[in-house]
Formats: C-alpha cells, sequence, structure tokens
C-alpha cells in the first residue's frame, strides 16, 4: 500500500523513504530529490514530521544491521 504524503505529485511515504535511503537527511533535500512539496505546499507540515521519522528509522535499521554483523543480537 502506497501512502501519498503530497498529493500535489503524488509522493508517497515509500518515495520519501526511498531519497532517506539514498542519502537525504532533512525534509529539504528529501523534497528536492523527490520533487514533494513544489506545489501548494500544503504538505509541508506532515513533511517535517514524516522525514525526521524515517531517518530515524534508517538509523535504527542500520544500527541492528551493524550489530548483528557483529554478533550482538
Ligand atoms: S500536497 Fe505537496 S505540494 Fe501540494
Amino acid at each position: 500500500m502506497n501512502s501519498v504524503v503530497c498529493f500535489c505529485y503524488g509522493i508517497t511515504v515509500e518515495d520519501l523513504e526511498h531519497a532517506v535511503s539514498k542519502g537525504a537527511k532533512t525534509p529539504e533535500s528529501v523534497m528536492a530529490a523527490t520533487g514533494a512539496g513544489d506545489g501548494c505546499t500544503s504538505c509541508h507540515p506532515d513533511l517535517d514530521v514524516i522525514v525526521p521519522a524515517l531517518v530515524k528509522k534508517l538509523k535504527l535499521k542500520l544500527k541492528e544491521e551493524e550489530n548483528s554483523q557483529l554478533g550482538l543480537f
């Protein structure tokens, strides 16, 4: 299921997550990478909440993978 965040351009949470996985770490850089937020701007408050959450999620995932490789979990 794709959850649309930016309705002007049909940008989904999955699109935002892909941008974060490719190195975008701020709402501004994710917006630049995906095109989200370039229209009516009504999605900006959502992007300001969702992008940091996705960055945190990616960091936790990377840490889990790192710990797994070290045999800690
Ligand atoms: S909903 Fe994102 S720019 Fe309009």
